[in-house]
């Protein structure tokens, strides 16, 4: 039962969230993060630190196509635990709607 990375994160990357994470299961896209969902250990504590609210429990509804690309960039992206800058624009994407049919990149981010 782990907590996947939604829709706004994408372009919002805040990156709060790898410096709470008890086991470094966050992997850095280009433009978004996701978590390992074998790696996470459902502690809950990444939720509330994320300030585009893009972390959720999978036991939400509607989650389905976020779990699998969690799960499918987690095996391609690259371990991120060390929190920078987020984007310059990062609040005017915050809240957008279509984010993951306009913005979502499957490009790996730079990792640690
Ligand atoms: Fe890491 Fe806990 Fe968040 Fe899972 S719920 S990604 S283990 S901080
Ligand atoms: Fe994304 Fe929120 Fe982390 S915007 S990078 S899930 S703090």
């Amino acid at each position: 039962m782990p907590y996947v990375v939604t829709e706004n994160c994408i372009k919002c990357k805040y990156m709060d969230c790898v410096e709470v994470c008890p086991v470094d299961c966050f992997y850095e896209g280009a433009n978004m993060l996701v978590i390992h969902p074998d790696e996470c250990i459902d502690c809950g504590v990444c939720e509330p630190e994320c300030p585009a609210e893009a972390i959720k429990p999978d036991t939400e509804p509607d989650l389905e196509k976020w779990m699998a690309l969690n799960a499918e960039y987690a095996q391609v992206w690259p371990n991120v635990t060390v929190k920078r800058d987020p984007p310059a624009d990062a609040k005017e994407w915050d809240g957008k709607p279509g984010k993951l049919e306009t913005s979502f990149s499957p490009e790996p981010g730079q990792g640690d």
